[in-house]
């Protein structure tokens, strides 16, 4: 049966899964494999998920239920779940849902089509979460990124302990990628026409490696020849010396936009969250990165109603919002998650109180943004066109280097990849809208 060696990769929460994704795919592809677009036309489904919060995993585990109906269509597909829900559940996974054959933790997707022969031979569910502590993958470059930016995982896993955190769980230690070998991906992507490259890591200026830290890091991969922009995440405060703003303010193609998440804005949660700074030294890092960087912009993480968290605590976090002025912010209730330091806290703040404050919270980012966003009207950006814009209003989606997102007319025959200059004329929601000045660079790919 042909079908036997199509898989199907389905990716769930963050970025360094959509890359592990395309490592698994070109496993598999090795091994003979090819990808299809949709699920019933693959004999190998693969869900590649998140543990991070407790409905990331009920959404997989809803997702399951749906996928198990291909299983009666054609009781030889085989339903795999990997990532981050695997390494966490493991043996469980085949428990709950009995429509699951292969479960494969973070450090195991080489082992994949080994795992899938094995299962056809007449093996019963197989589970594989051993974890090394050394793995890292490496994928080819993407033909056509759909936001125009490459991601490249330098780095996978972290060696911090914030006490609501599963990522240490499931990812394990941290562990970075040679030099040579992030240069030698990013040149790939570069001969395959790439301009734009987002290194990856949950805590990504934790880099290290005896060959160079962060901050030679970033200087390397911005000299690669062809290379425009490089952008980066996720920032932690506690590893971002000066040296690594100074990288970012001497090479015009490092984007000086930092994500870097603060979760709360009391030190008593900080510390409870065991986040390795206060917000004193969180501050230093901003302003510092003011100083520095002209252009730069900042967006965080937050996280409402973790356990103790009192209403003076929770508004300190309004008011921190209101130093930074961030332009964006991901914005969560708390989910206790099994295993986790915090689990062993009581997770007092009840439900309702959780809601509130989230609403909150993102009434009071949106109010801030929008009074932010008035002020920057009329000013002239820089950005690199990305695509069309999806609500088919003809609209060409740009990006400026600083990571603002405008919208403008697609009538003046620019392309994807393009460089321009623009002047934002107005906003709406979080997205400005700018009318094109004049083009600042063509972008071209002959293929090598
Ligand atoms: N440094 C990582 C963080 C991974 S989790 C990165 O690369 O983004 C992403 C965000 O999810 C965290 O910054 C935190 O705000 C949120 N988060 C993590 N665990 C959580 C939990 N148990 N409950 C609610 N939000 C959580
Ligand atoms: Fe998680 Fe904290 Fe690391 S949020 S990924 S343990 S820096």
């Amino acid at each position: 049966m042909a079908k036997a060696k199509q898989v199907y990769i389905e990716s769930y929460g963050c970025q360094m899964n959509v890359y592990d994704s395309r490592a698994i795919s070109d496993t598999l592809d090795a091994a003979g494999y090819v990808e299809v677009g949709r699920p019933e036309d693959a004999g190998l489904i693969l869900m590649n998920t998140c543990a991070v919060r407790d409905n990331a995993e009920n959404r997989v585990l809803g997702r399951i239920g749906q996928l198990q109906s291909m299983k009666k269509d054609d009781p030889q597909v085989l339903l795999g779940v990997v990532g981050c829900m695997a390494q966490r559940l493991g043996e469980q996974l085949p428990r709950k849902r009995k429509a699951v054959d292969l479960v494969v933790g973070t450090d195991g997707y080489k082992r994949l089509p080994q795992i899938v022969d094995a299962l056809r031979s007449g093996a019963k569910a197989v589970v594989d979460t051993q974890a090394d502590g050394v793995t890292t993958y490496v994928a080819r470059p993407e033909a056509n990124p759909t936001n125009n930016t490459h991601f490249v995982s330098i780095t996978r896993g972290c060696d911090y302990r914030c006490t609501f955190c599963v990522v240490p769980n499931t990812r394990g230690v941290l562990r970075a990628k040679s030099p040579k070998t992030i240069i030698a991906e990013i040149r790939e992507i570069v001969a395959s026409g790439g301009v734009e490259v987002t290194l990856l890591g949950q805590n990504v200026t934790a880099y290290r490696h005896p060959e160079a830290n962060f901050a030679a890091l970033i200087r390397q991969v911005a000299k690669i020849d062809g290379l425009r922009r490089v952008r980066f995440l996720t920032s932690h405060p506690t590893d971002f010396p000066e040296e690594t703003l100074v990288a970012i303010a001497e090479n015009s193609e490092i984007s000086p936009w930092l994500h870097m998440p603060v979760q709360s804005g009391n030190d008593r949660v900080l510390r409870r969250m065991k986040r390795g700074y206060r917000l004193r030294e969180y501050m230093e890092v901003v302003e510092r990165a003011r100083e520095l960087l002209p252009h730069a912009t900042f967006s965080t993480d937050l996280i409402v109603g973790f356990p103790g968290e009192s209403e003076a605590q929770f508004e300190d976090t309004l008011r921190v919002m209101e130093e930074v002025r961030y332009d964006s912010a991901f914005m969560f209730k708390y989910s206790e998650r099994p295993g986790t330091p915090a689990a062993r806290l009581e997770d007092d703040v009840p439900e309702a109180v959780k809601d509130e404050r989230l609403y909150r919270l993102i009434a009071h980012q949106n109010a801030l943004w929008a009074d932010g966003a008035k002020a920057l009207l009329g000013q002239r950006w820089e950005v690199a066109v990305e695509g069309h814009d999806h609500k088919g209003k003809g609209l060409l989606k740009c990006r400026s280097l600083n990571n603002r997102k405008v919208l403008i007319p697609n009538d003046s025959g620019f392309g994807i990849g393009d460089e321009l200059l623009v002047r934002v004329r107005e906003f709406s929601g979080t997205t400005f809208h700018a009318d094109p000045i004049g083009l600042l660079w063509k972008y071209s790919h002959v293929a090598a």
